[in-house]
């Protein structure tokens, strides 16, 4: 099995220094309170990005995110976009970083007084964590391809828990994984409430046909900044996009699909539950992949 998020193993990374709140910890000693509303409750947000070439890679739209998320679940971050980039800069600096980095941005709502989930009981300012990781793409995941499989857990409405904000509360796509991993695939395939096909447990989902290209609505899914980055293409090299509900039957129908993220750009499909795609023929994809690889 591969999965989305295969990297080639990297000896550095036992001697990462990891931010937490202006402060550097070795990788060991890097800790937070068992009263962290992380802990507690899984609440708060995240974000990951890529540092290439000694450069972040869509930096401001990870921060566009970043900030949007926390306003969307209500919490105040205390800093401001500039220092938290100083922090970002500060991590990789600190650790002599030049390439192939994948940070973490956790932020969650503080500590508690008690193990109770109203922000009431809230008494810090909000935990900032920054885990700097040297993290390769396995160029096995390009050539294999991964085998996604459709689950029974879904994607929520936007009024239960909204899946387009990346929190720390990830239950829904964990069961999704689990069940995906219990089937031999790499990857879910997830539904949307209404039975369209919505996106993946931990990337996005695009399917090619007759050399258009198809994703969900985006309505049921995290933003997704590598899948904007698809779409901006699409329209940039004049390849046609058209974001809309869609069942599985037209999935399994398709010429070509693929799932999308920050970490590994753009990753072929090869299977969906019995239905193979080639790699070979897969021409939107390979074609998307060089114009993605030239952004940065
Ligand atoms: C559920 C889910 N889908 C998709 C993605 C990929 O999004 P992006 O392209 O912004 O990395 C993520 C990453 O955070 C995710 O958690």
């Amino acid at each position: 099995m591969v999965s989305s998020h295969d990297f080639i193993d990297d000896k550095r990374n036992k001697n990462i220094k990891i931010y937490i709140n202006g402060k550097f910890y070795k990788r060991k000693d890097a800790k937070i309170s068992v009263f962290d509303s992380s802990t507690l409750l899984g609440d708060g947000i995240w974000d990951s990005l890529r540092y290439h070439n000694n450069n972040f890679i869509f930096l401001k739209e990870h921060l566009d995110r970043l900030y949007k998320d926390a306003k969307l679940i209500d919490l105040k971050i205390h800093l401001t976009r500039k220092k938290i980039s100083e922090a970002l800069i500060k991590t990789i600096k600190i650790n002599k970083m030049k390439t192939d980095v994948h940070l973490r941005i956790i932020i969650s709502r503080g500590i508690k007084s008690t193990p109770y989930q109203s922000p009431k009981v809230t008494i810090s300012k909000p935990t900032i964590i920054i885990i700097p990781e040297y993290k390769k793409p396995d160029i096995k995941t390009y050539k294999k391809g991964l085998k996604l499989v459709t689950v029974k857990t879904i994607r929520g409405p936007i009024n239960v828990q909204n899946p387009q904000i990346n929190s720390l509360s990830k239950l829904n796509c964990i069961l999704a994984c689990i069940e995906a991993n219990k089937k031999n695939a790499d990857e879910a395939l997830m539904f949307d409430i209404n039975g369209n096909i919505a996106t993946n447990n931990s990337t996005h989902f695009f399917f090619v046909k007759n050399k258009t290209v198809f994703t969900s609505t985006g309505k049921y899914c995290v933003t997704g900044i590598t899948r904007q980055k698809i779409i901006d293409l699409c329209k940039k090299n004049k390849i046609k996009v058209k974001e809309k509900n869609f069942k599985l039957n037209e999935v399994l129908n398709a010429d070509e699909a693929f799932c999308t993220g920050s970490f590994a750009g753009i990753v072929p499909v090869n299977q969906i539950n019995k239905k193979k795609y080639s790699l070979k023929k897969n021409p939107i994809t390979k074609e998307l992949t060089n114009f993605y690889n030239n952004l940065f």
